[in-house]
């Protein structure tokens, strides 16, 4: 979901740079291949990603949350010459259309790709990054910032994805699902969190930038 209205979307989207022809073929592939291709993170948050990752320039990232590779390339532009990104996801039937895109980009001697569980990974870890980025599972959102808080380096970023949950984190209802509550929890613990200092953004869904203090 967008928190602003369509036309000012498409004036901020033809006001930043375009992604790559690569990126723009596989975003259109994700939409004629995937089930559920409203997941990709699309060109705008694309654009903000790989400028983040450009202002760091990381030696090491990590990224849970594959999905067909969108926002491993778009984090992966701001890579140091030798740096790694290493991504998650627990869906081995994505890994054709990963591979087959981290082939063309290049970049696939830059990128270690787990397919598995992240709960199961994630406590197996032995380096430590300079930027993270959050896009699984919400229902795990907590686990998974009880594991990535000590993977970070100080200094480092944890961006986190879909925090605002279609404004439901903002709604008062009895029925609240699963992933509302855990996310409401998440986002208390990220900006009350003594190692974190957060903001966060109405960009699509919601994201929360972070960096360890
Ligand atoms: C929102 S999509 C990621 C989108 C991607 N970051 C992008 O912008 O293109 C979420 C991904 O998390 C994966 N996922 C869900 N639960 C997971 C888990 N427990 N462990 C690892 N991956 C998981 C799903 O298979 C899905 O591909």
């Amino acid at each position: 979901m967008d928190f602003i209205s369509k036309k000012l979307l498409d004036y901020c989207i033809s006001h930043s740079s375009k992604e790559s022809e690569i990126l723009k073929e596989l975003n259109r592939q994700t939409h004629i291949r995937t089930l559920n291709p409203r997941m990709i993170c699309g060109r705008h948050q694309g654009r903000f990603l790989s400028m983040v990752s450009k202002i760091i320039r990381p030696k090491k990232i990590l990224e849970i949350g594959t999905f067909t590779g969108y926002s491993t390339l778009c984090l992966a532009e701001g890579l140091e010459t030798q740096g790694t990104i290493d991504t998650i996801d627990n869906n081995f039937e994505l890994k054709k259309i990963q591979n087959y895109f981290f082939n063309l980009s290049r970049l696939q001697n830059q990128i270690r790709q787990f397919t598995c569980d992240a709960i199961d990974i994630l406590p197996m870890l032995k380096d430590k990054y300079d930027l993270i980025f959050l896009d699984a599972d919400k229902r795990n959102y907590l686990k998974y910032l009880n594991f990535i808080i000590p993977l970070l380096k100080k200094k480092g970023v944890l961006i986190s994805d879909n925090v605002l949950w279609s404004g439901k984190v903002v709604k008062a209802d009895d029925n609240e699902d699963l992933e509302t509550q855990i996310l409401k929890k998440f986002n208390q613990k990220l900006s009350n969190h003594k190692d974190l200092e957060t903001v966060l953004l109405p960009i699509r869904d919601g994201i929360s930038i972070s960096i360890k203090v």
